[in-house]
């Protein structure tokens, strides 16, 4: 006999993936938008790949999910529209870029900050797209802001 499975709410897949969209559509758009939880990702389909992070970018809150794609030292990369901050689509690095002053001839170079946007694994079955359920254990940058907007609530000023 089958137990019985959660109601309401988000459409969950049995085994705890969250269902965000079919395959070929998000591979049209390039991009969607969804909420997890409450809280607003973005998952990007980008020269063949899946990638989600939080919406919100780690610095203060900008909506990556307008932001443009960039390729930097062959990393796809967005490009925050508020300050332009770059995140690894891949990973969730901040990258800055970084003058090393002691160089002959200093020159900037692209580095990383760490993690600080929180990335969301994805899933593809079957022609559906999931991700898994964030990891609340371990904290980013970015949950600040994934808190302050979730549930489509505005961020005071
Ligand atoms: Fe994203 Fe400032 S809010 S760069």
């Amino acid at each position: 006999e089958s137990h019985t499975s959660s109601t309401g709410g988000a459409e969950t897949e049995p085994d705890g993936l969250i269902f965000i969209g079919k395959e070929e559509d998000i591979k049209k758009s390039q991009r969607i938008t969804a909420k997890i939880n409450g809280r607003e990702i973005v998952v990007f389909y980008h020269e063949g790949k899946f990638n989600a992070l939080d919406s919100r970018c780690y610095h203060e809150g900008g909506p990556l999910c307008h932001g443009e794609i960039e390729d930097i030292n062959g990393q796809a990369c967005i490009v925050c529209p508020w300050h332009k901050f770059r995140i690894t689509l891949e990973t969730g690095e901040g990258l800055y870029e970084g003058i090393n002053p002691l160089e002959p001839t200093p020159t900037p170079k692209w580095q990383s900050k760490g993690v600080k946007q929180r990335i969301h694994k994805v899933t593809i079955d079957n022609g559906n797209v999931y991700v898994s359920p964030p990891d609340l254990s371990v904290s980013f940058d970015s949950d600040y802001f994934a808190d302050k907007y979730k549930n489509g609530g505005e961020l005071a000023m």
